[in-house]
């Protein structure tokens, strides 16, 4: 019995999908290479933006002609697409050979569900609940071994869908994380740790005491054993001086952060519900250079957000070449349902939005350019 997991999204799913391996490898399965030598497919899914969504979509419709072949095929779509009740229902509505639909509370119960597709198709959304932390993983990242410290988001960006499908911040215990750490380092196959959450900043803040995210760098660093750490994502709103030094005095923290702006325009900003502002991002940059020299700074931005004008464009645009980061991924902005954003008026036409995404990717690699020279 064999498996395959096509996986879309950010780091979070693909460390999930290592534990849908681990569920499925605890059942007996063995990994497969490809989707026809599969007797079970897992579609983990992504739902940040349209296009991520399309291609699930089409992928899932070439799935057809396997069923046929291959009756006994299970198929499993979960991750955050599906825990949207609509877009769950429209999936069993549309591909009448999906057989089980799950959403990201109900992961760890995986192995559940796959045995009772014998009795008929499954599909089943739960409200959030607590981290199963008793569950296998099957780490497949090579050197890096993904560490998960918490999960959901509470900063609801208006144009964000992350809250809605990945629940509230909910921080995993110190405790727990030092330990899987610990039996990471005793392993001896990685060469790095990467600490895995939407906003690592506010760790520690829902926890009884609270622990700040700078102590559990400093803690996991004190953990004896060759090995790199990194994390992500910062959010800049809560990126205190103290996370700056932990990463300037400690050996063992790589020496980089994703630090996503998002927009260099504060009315933007602001409508984008970030709770920070150009001049404050910039003092954080500064910051962060002053304290960590050769620091590698990466960011997102997201352009044609409704009603952005050229100008509050070009504020990204001027942010972008003054604070000269590593590397940039710009995305155009994508109508989420159920966020704020995707109910405000003034939607920017496809043509600008293509326009201007296009001038920012240019303008990284002119900048990219000129670092090498
Ligand atoms: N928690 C992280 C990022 C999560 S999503 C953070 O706050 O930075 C990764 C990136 O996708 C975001 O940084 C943003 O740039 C982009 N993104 C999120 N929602 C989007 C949307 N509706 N349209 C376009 N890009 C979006
Ligand atoms: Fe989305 Fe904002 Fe949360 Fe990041 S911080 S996951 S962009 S709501
Ligand atoms: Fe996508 Fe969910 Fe990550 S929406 S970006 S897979 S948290």
């Amino acid at each position: 019995m064999k498996y395959f997991i096509v996986t879309y999204g950010c780091q979070m799913n693909v460390h999930e999908s290592e534990k849908i391996a681990g569920i499925l490898e605890k059942l007996g399965y063995e990994s497969g290479k490809s989707r026809e030598d599969a007797d079970i497919i897992v579609f983990n899914t992504c739902a940040i933006r349209e296009g991520a969504e399309d291609r699930v979509l089409g992928n899932i419709g070439n799935l057809k002609k396997l069923k046929k072949k291959n009756k006994n095929l299970i198929i499993a779509v979960v991750g955050c697409m599906t825990q949207k009740q609509q877009t769950a229902e429209y999936l069993l509505r549309t591909f009448p050979f999906i057989d089980i639909v799950i959403g990201t509370f109900n992961l760890s119960n995986l192995g559940y569900y796959i045995d009772a597709v014998k009795k008929g198709r499954q599909l089943e959304l739960w409200e959030e609940g607590d981290i199963d932390e008793t569950l296998p993983y099957k780490r497949t990242s090579g050197e890096n071994a993904w560490v998960n410290i918490m999960q959901g988001c509470n900063n609801f960006c208006s144009y964000c869908i992350v809250p809605y499908v990945r629940g509230r911040e909910k921080s995993r215990k110190e405790e727990n994380i030092l330990n899987e750490i610990k039996e990471i380092v005793k392993e001896n196959k990685y060469k790095k740790i990467t600490l895995l959450g939407q906003n690592v900043n506010s760790y520690g803040k829902d926890l009884n005491p609270a622990i700040p995210f700078s102590k559990l760098l400093h803690d996991i660093c004190a953990i004896e054993g060759d090995f790199k750490l990194s994390f992500m994502t910062s959010h800049p709103k809560d990126l205190t001086d103290d996370v700056i030094d932990a990463i300037a005095s400690e050996d063992k923290i790589e020496k980089f952060i994703h630090l996503p702006a998002q927009s260099g325009n504060n009315r933007i900003l602001k409508m984008m519900n970030r709770n920070y502002t150009r001049e404050k991002y910039l003092e954080i940059i500064k910051k962060i250079r002053e304290k960590i020299p050769n620091c590698r700074i990466t960011s997102d931005f997201i352009v044609g957000f409704p009603t952005e004008t050229e100008e509050e464009f070009n504020d990204t645009y001027s942010l972008v070449e003054e604070v000269r980061y590593d590397s940039i991924f710009a995305f155009m902005y994508s109508p989420r349902e159920g966020t704020v954003a995707s109910k405000m008026e003034g939607q920017v036409p496809q043509k600008i939005k293509n326009e201007r995404v296009n001038k920012l990717l240019k303008l990284e690699k002119r900048l990219q350019k000129e670092y090498k020279n």
